[in-house]
C-alpha cells in the first residue's frame, strides 16, 4: 500500500459497506476510539487502532493530533438548491403557492454573474461550516448559475454534482426558455464541466409541472447522448401536485411513469421527496435502479407529508438524505437527522442513530453512484470527513457524561447537535473549514 504523507489521530465512525437490511447495520458500523487515519495527496491509505498503526509514522508523515474529536465520513447532502439560500425560511405556504411566491422571483436574480459567483461561495461554506463535503445541486435556469457554482466548487476541490434547472412552462417569464435553448446550453455545460476534476452534471428538469412533453424529449435526447450524467428532479411531494400532473399528463400512468416514459428512471436518477407513491411506483423505482432523497426538514417545513422509510428498505430503493435548502429549514446534516428520526416517530419506525448517520454518508453516496468514491474511510477513498466536537454547550456536555456508549452519543449528537458541532472540514486531504476557537464561557 502507499506511503502516508498524513496521519490523524481521533475517535472514527463510518459504516465500512452498504446494506440492503438496517439490521446489518450494527455489523458493518466501524468505531474506533483511539485510531489514526493515514492520508496521501487527498486519498485515504488506511484507518487502524493507534496501537496498530503508529509504526507506520516515519519522520516525513505529518501528524494532526485530534485526540477528544470524532471524525466521520463528510456529510452527503443529496438534494439542495443554491439559490433558494437567500429565502430560506419563508412564511406560510405550501409547495406550489411557496413556488410562485418566494421561489420564482429569487431564482429570478440569477441571470447576474455578479450575484451568482457571491451567492455560490456563500452556499459553499455554508455547506462545508455544516460538515457536508457533497452535495447534488439545484441552480436556476440561467446557464450562469452553474458556472459560478462549478468555479467555486472546483477552486475547493469539492465533489459536487450539479446542474441548471429545465423549465419550459408554469413559471414566470423570466424563468421560461424553449426547449431548443434548454438543450443548447444543457448541452454546452456538460462539455464544460462534466468530468473536470471532482465535478459533474445533472440533467435537472425542474419537475414534471414545469416541463412540456418536448423539453423532457430533450432531457431523454441529452441523457442518451451522455448516459454517464445524472438525472436531478423532484417527484411526488405534495397532493396538489400530484393532481396538477395528472391533469398536465394524462395519458400517462401517473407522476413517475411521466419521467419513466422519457427514460429519466436509472442508476444515477435522484427523484427528491417520493412522499405519496403507489406500490407500482415503488416498483418502478426498484427496478430502474433509481434513488430517492429524503428531504425531513422540508416536508415538515411545507406540509408536504411522510417519507416511508421503511417501505423505501423494504423495496429496495436506494435512499439518501437532503436538506432542500430553501424549503429545508438548515443546511445542517445532524439537526437533519434528528427531524428524520421525528418523521419515524410519527409513523412507528425507530431510526437509529448508526441508521442515521449510514443514510447521511455512504447510503447517500450510494444513492449518488459515488460510494466507491466516498462514504467511509476504506483505503483508495477521497480524503472528505469532518471533526466534530462531540460536546460544545453545557447541555451537550451534561448529556455526553450521561450517555453509555457511542450509540447513544451519536444519537446525541443528531437530537442536540448542530453547526457548533462542527470543529473542521476537510475535503480532498486539505483542512477547508475550521470553527473558531472561542473563548470558554466562564
Ligand atoms: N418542486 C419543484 N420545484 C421545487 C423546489 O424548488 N423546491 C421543492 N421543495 N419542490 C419543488
Ligand atoms: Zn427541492
Amino acid at each position: 500500500s502507499q506511503n502516508a504523507t498524513q496521519a490523524i489521530r481521533a475517535s472514527f465512525f463510518d459504516i465500512t459497506h452498504t446494506v440492503d437490511d438496517p439490521r446489518q447495520l450494527p455489523e458493518a458500523a466501524r468505531y474506533i476510539v483511539d485510531g489514526l487515519l493515514l492520508l496521501n495527496q487527498g486519498v485515504i491509505v488506511g484507518l487502524s487502532d493507534w496501537e496498530e498503526g503508529q509504526h507506520r509514522l516515519t519522520p516525513e508523515v505529518d501528524l494532526l493530533d485530534c485526540r477528544g474529536r470524532l471524525i466521520v465520513p463528510g456529510f452527503i447532502d443529496t438534494h439542495i438548491h443554491y439559490p433558494q439560500t437567500e429565502m430560506i425560511g419563508a412564511f406560510g405556504e405550501q409547495l406550489l403557492e411557496w413556488l410562485n411566491q418566494y421561489t420564482f422571483p429569487v431564482e429570478s436574480q440569477y441571470h447576474c454573474p455578479q450575484h451568482a459567483a457571491r451567492m455560490s461561495a456563500f452556499f459553499l461554506q455554508q455547506l462545508l461550516s455544516n460538515g457536508t463535503t457533497t452535495a447534488l445541486v439545484f441552480g436556476t435556469v440561467h446557464p450562469q448559475s452553474v458556472d459560478a457554482l462549478f468555479t467555486a466548487a472546483s477552486a475547493l476541490e469539492m465533489r459536487l454534482i450539479a446542474g441548471k434547472v429545465m423549465m419550459d412552462r408554469n413559471g414566470p417569464d423570466a424563468l421560461m426558455e424553449t426547449p431548443e435553448q434548454s438543450y443548447q446550453q444543457t448541452r454546452e455545460l456538460i462539455e464544460r464541466w462534466h468530468n473536470k476534476g471532482r465535478l459533474s452534471y445533472a440533467l435537472t428538469p425542474r419537475f414534471a409541472p414545469t416541463s412540456s412533453p418536448e423539453l423532457l424529449a430533450k432531457v431523454q435526447q441529452l441523457r442518451h447522448e451522455f448516459p454517464d450524467t445524472w438525472v436531478h428532479t423532484h417527484l411526488s411531494e405534495n397532493p396538489q401536485e400530484i393532481a396538477w400532473v395528472k391533469a398536465l399528463f394524462p395519458q400517462h400512468n401517473g407522476y413517475l411513469d411521466v419521467y419513466h416514459q422519457y427514460q429519466l428512471t436509472g442508476k444515477r436518477s435522484l427523484f427528491a421527496h417520493c412522499l405519496h407513491l403507489d406500490r407500482h411506483e415503488w416498483d418502478c423505482l426498484h427496478h430502474t435502479d433509481s434513488a430517492v432523497a429524503f428531504c425531513p426538514t422540508s416536508n415538515l417545513f411545507l406540509g408536504s407529508g411522510l417519507f416511508d422509510l421503511k417501505t423505501c428498505w423494504h423495496k429496495g430503493v436506494k435512499m439518501g438524505i437532503g436538506t432542500d435548502v430553501g424549503a429545508g429549514t438548515t443546511f445542517n446534516m445532524l439537526q437533519t437527522m434528528g427531524e428524520a428520526y421525528k418523521v419515524g416517530q410519527l409513523q412507528r419506525y425507530t431510526l437509529s442513530a448508526c441508521e442515521a448517520f449510514y443514510h447521511a454518508t455512504l447510503g447517500g453516496a450510494k444513492a449518488l453512484d459515488l460510494d466507491d468514491r466516498i462514504g467511509n474511510f476504506m483505503p483508495g477513498k477521497e480524503a472528505d470527513f469532518v471533526i466534530l466536537d462531540p460536546a460544545v454547550s453545557p447541555l451537550q456536555q451534561m448529556r455526553h457524561a450521561n450517555s453509555r456508549d457511542i450509540w447513544e452519543k451519536l444519537f446525541v449528537l443528531m437530537t442536540l447537535g448542530d453547526d457548533r458541532n462542527i470543529a473542521a472540514t476537510w475535503v480532498n486531504g486539505r483542512c477547508v473549514w475550521q470553527r473558531e476557537e472561542k473563548e470558554q464561557a466562564a
